[in-house]
């Protein structure tokens, strides 16, 4: 069996040890620590745990005050949280489509359907493949905030600038199959202080302050509630989980860069298969193993790699060929990523695959279309 995905976590490590013997479980000094962890890592000036990327993006959105009439753009290819999280707050989702070569969100498409709603443009480093929010951010007017959707990279440099200078924020995923993981949780990078306290009340049911900031000195800090909020803060148990990995991150991306070099090298060999396309000059993450075939061939190929119990997926189906958003939204109209929802899927890839596992995988593929 070759396993989709294998998290990095050490099994003889006590990542709980300190937290379990602190009054804290909640969000508490852990918490905390992480926190400042990324904004030195990010060098951004505030940092905002929360229990998931999507639970983050909400409570980003609600401190927008989005009004129906606002519009959310979002490339046609990405996980479906990406729609859901503005559907959650009423305002209108606007696909835009991607690039036919490196599968990211198409500028052009994406600045063709900026309109007077325009609130937030959110670009999505997909596969840890880079976006150009310098470029995007350069071409439209000042009111528009870019929300850049980091589920898929914890690292990486364009031309330079380090992932998340160029947006108002930031939004990584520490899902259980993403490059750093607690189980189920995210975190929010950004610049803005009336917004980075704002989230943070509202991750908390709008209090003012969370029971961490609540004693001090023994001494006990009244709070209010000024906005309705809900409950989207991390604990300092899934917390904890994070520290070391943060802090060994850039060994870790080094080793994935390697398997995945060695990984492409040896695809490349079959003619039938492609990859999205990466810009030469950028440092960047390497998240999902994507390749693009016929789409005659995708499900059958799926099929018969499932046979041999080698794991994938598809990463992912156009949104705007979801059921609920093809009704809401008829014709969006993106036709590369509808395209690329059915030729892709996803090969298993993590810092753990194996040379002779990579070697099967090839064998396989080749097998197949070599009988196909
Ligand atoms: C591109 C993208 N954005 C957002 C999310 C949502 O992340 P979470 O599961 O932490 O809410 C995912 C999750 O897989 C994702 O792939």
């Amino acid at each position: 069996m070759i396993s989709f995905y294998k998290h990095n976590l050490k099994k003889n490590k006590n990542y709980l040890k300190d937290t379990i013997s602190s009054p804290y479980l909640t969000s508490g000094p852990v918490c905390e620590k992480v926190e400042n962890l990324l904004k030195k890592k990010f060098n951004k000036k505030f940092a905002i745990l929360s229990n998931s990327w999507t639970n983050g993006l909400i409570s980003i959105l609600l401190s927008l005050e989005l009004k129906p009439k606002d519009e959310v753009i979002i490339p046609a290819c990405t996980f479906v949280a990406c729609a859901n999280v503005v559907e959650m707050t009423g305002a209108k989702v606007v696909f835009a489509d991607i690039d036919p070569k490196t599968k990211l969100m198409d500028l052009n498409d994406c600045l063709k359907k900026i309109s007077k709603n325009t609130k937030v443009i959110m670009p999505v480093h997909l596969y840890g493949n880079l976006f150009n929010t310098y470029k995007l951010r350069k071409k439209i007017r000042k009111n528009i905030f870019i929300i850049e959707d980091s589920a898929h990279a914890f690292c990486g440099e364009y031309n330079n600038n380090p992932l998340g200078k160029f947006s108002d924020f930031t939004v990584f995923s520490f899902y259980a199959t993403k490059s750093i993981t607690c189980g189920e949780g995210g975190a929010i990078i950004t610049n803005h202080k009336s917004y980075s306290d704002k989230i943070r009340s509202i991750s908390n049911n709008g209090m003012t302050k969370p029971a961490f900031k609540r004693f001090v000195n023994n001494k006990y800090i009244p709070w209010d509630v000024y906005n309705y909020g809900f409950k989207s803060n991390l604990s300092d148990i899934n917390a904890s989980i994070l520290v070391d990995q943060i802090r060994e991150y850039s060994k870790i991306a080094k080793q994935k860069k390697i398997i995945f070099k060695k990984f492409k090298k040896e695809l490349s060999k079959i003619p039938q298969i492609s990859f999205p396309t990466e810009k030469p000059n950028k440092y960047r993450d390497y998240y999902l193993f994507p390749i693009g075939v016929k789409k005659k061939f995708r499900d059958k190929l799926i099929e018969h790699l499932l046979k041999k119990k080698i794991f994938v997926t598809v990463n992912f189906n156009s949104i705007t060929r979801l059921n609920y958003y093809k009704k809401k939204y008829k014709k969006p109209m993106c036709p590369i990523s509808e395209n690329w929802g059915l030729e892709q899927l996803s090969l298993p890839f993590h810092v753990k695959l194996k040379d002779n596992e990579i070697k099967t995988i090839y064998l396989e593929i080749k097998k197949f279309f070599d009988k196909n």
